[in-house]
């Protein structure tokens, strides 16, 4: 034994106490015994014992109270229960109420080591687990990668807040990284133990919203067959996240206050209120303000949400992260695909750079995901971004003035290649030895296009 372990003795027998504790020392152990229940857990609270020992009848406080209050004390305890021969169900009873198991007097030492041992060992490995929680907690938030200025703002007062109650509004566009920003808040709070529930008001109908939300007494409406658990009672001691807050109907935004103001509410068709300990994390990619502004959303509720609001930029305006964010999205597929892709090409990182991400944080995994499909060297090439299609859709930044000298050559070789083929795009790309699709953004890049095709 690397390290003494300690186990604490209760019996109201002094004799058992000093004979328990003289076998336990020998065998390694420190221990330490009373004959007063309440004195043990006094030394209990003061210091940490790995197992608890405990007579099940005593006089001043039997077995199962100890148990009880130990595990109060430190629900990490293992406690053992002994009890003399002829009351075994109160063993077992105990052993229901969470003890880790018992022993009927008189015992042999052997079995009471063998016993402790026992249950020092489940006690590491459930610390053990919560442990691992903790850190895929923790991994978790970390995978929010930022670089920009802006992000690296955000992530710190993420970090501020997490601890805290407080109603937190997320706002950004589509695909900005809004659930990741809530999910980082819930692992990084003293919540994280509890439930993160999810509940996505924008896909989910009307009508079902309440229902999934506060949850129904059986009969309440038809369908109802059974009395249901809603959302917000799963999310007791948790998080919960109101994704898409900003559709949700006028009743459902009265009953949502009730919830934020004092946690309060009822199941549908039921008339007792029930209590939830919850922490709201709302997001949304409308203009709430402009919502409220017009008459279609709370304004009390709008303030109760926006304690602490988190605004996320939109991708083009945080260049800086693209880089950082597509090489994690490359190592992230290339694992999953089991290839191996360096890296990307100085044309396709520029495409990526130049994009102008109406998607955000999501369209470049995407794309990063297709790419890597489609991959077959060792760097991602423009020919594997361009068949997602985006500059189908987006307008490609043109470069007019500031074309650096590559590029400028570039473009001069482009307008060569096409005015040698008569600006037949597919023959100017085969002088280049390009492909076609690479040819034509380059004509939208460098605006090259004949006036009909523009715009
Ligand atoms: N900073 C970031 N670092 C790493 N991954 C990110 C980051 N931001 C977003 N992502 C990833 O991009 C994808 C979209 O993010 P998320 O679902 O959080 O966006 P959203 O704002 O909730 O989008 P929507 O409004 O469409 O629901 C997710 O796969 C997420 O993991
Ligand atoms: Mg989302």
């Amino acid at each position: 034994m690397s390290q003494r372990h300690r186990v604490l003795i209760i019996d109201d027998e002094p004799d058992i106490v000093e004979v328990m504790m003289a076998r336990l020392e020998a065998m390694g152990f420190f221990a330490m015994g009373y004959t007063k229940a309440p004195k043990a857990l006094e030394a209990l609270r003061k210091e940490d014992f790995s197992v608890l020992i405990t007579d099940l009848k005593m006089p001043d406080m039997d077995g199962m109270e100890v148990l009880a209050e130990a595990k109060k004390i430190d629900p990490d305890i293992e406690v053992i229960i002994f009890t003399a021969y002829g009351s075994i169900e109160g063993a077992v009873q105990a052993i229901k109420e969470g003890a880790h198991d018992y022993l009927v007097k008189p015992f042999e030492p052997i079995e009471l080591v063998a016993k402790i041992e026992k249950a020092i060992e489940k006690r590491g490995l459930k610390q053990r687990v919560r442990y691992l929680e903790q850190e895929i907690g923790k991994s978790i938030g970390q995978h929010m990668f930022a670089e920009s200025p802006a992000m690296k703002k955000i992530i710190s007062l993420v970090r501020q807040v997490s601890d805290s109650d407080a109603t937190v509004l997320v706002l950004g566009e589509s695909g900005t990284g809004k659930e990741l920003i809530a999910r980082m808040l819930h692992h990084e709070s003293r919540r994280r133990e509890g439930k993160l529930v999810i509940m996505d008001c924008g896909a989910t109908p009307a009508t079902l919203i309440e229902a999934e939300l506060f949850g129904y007494q059986r009969g309440s409406y038809t369908g109802a067959v059974r009395d249901k658990k809603g959302i917000i009672e799963e999310a007791d001691g948790g998080t919960l996240f109101l994704d898409e807050i900003g559709n949700i109907s006028p009743e459902l935004q009265t009953r949502l206050l009730r919830v934020l103001e004092n946690g309060e509410f009822r199941r549908l068709g039921e008339l007792d209120q029930r209590h939830v300990n919850i922490r709201v994390i709302a997001a949304t990619n409308v203009d709430l303000k402009a919502k409220v502004d017009r008459g279609e959303f709370r304004e009390d509720l709008f303030y109760r949400l926006k304690v602490i609001t988190i605004t996320i930029p939109p991708l083009r305006e945080r260049t800086e992260d693209i880089i950082g964010l597509s090489q994690i999205f490359l190592s992230e597929f290339c694992e999953k695909a089991g290839k191996k892709v360096k890296g990307f090409s100085r044309e396709a990182m520029d495409m990526l750079l130049s994009h102008h991400w109406p998607g955000n944080v999501r369209e470049l995994k995407n794309i990063v995901q297709s790419a890597v499909v489609l991959c077959k060297e060792d760097v991602i090439t423009p020919d594997e971004i361009l068949p997602s299609g985006i500059y189908d859709r987006a307008p490609v930044q043109t470069v007019e003035e500031g074309l650096n000298p590559i590029e400028a050559h570039e473009k001069a070789m482009v307008i060569d290649a096409l005015k040698k083929t008569n600006w037949v795009q597919k023959d100017a790309a085969r002088i280049l030895g390009i492909s076609r699709r690479v040819m034509h953004y380059k004509i939208r890049k460098f605006n090259l296009m004949p006036d009909k095709e523009k715009g």
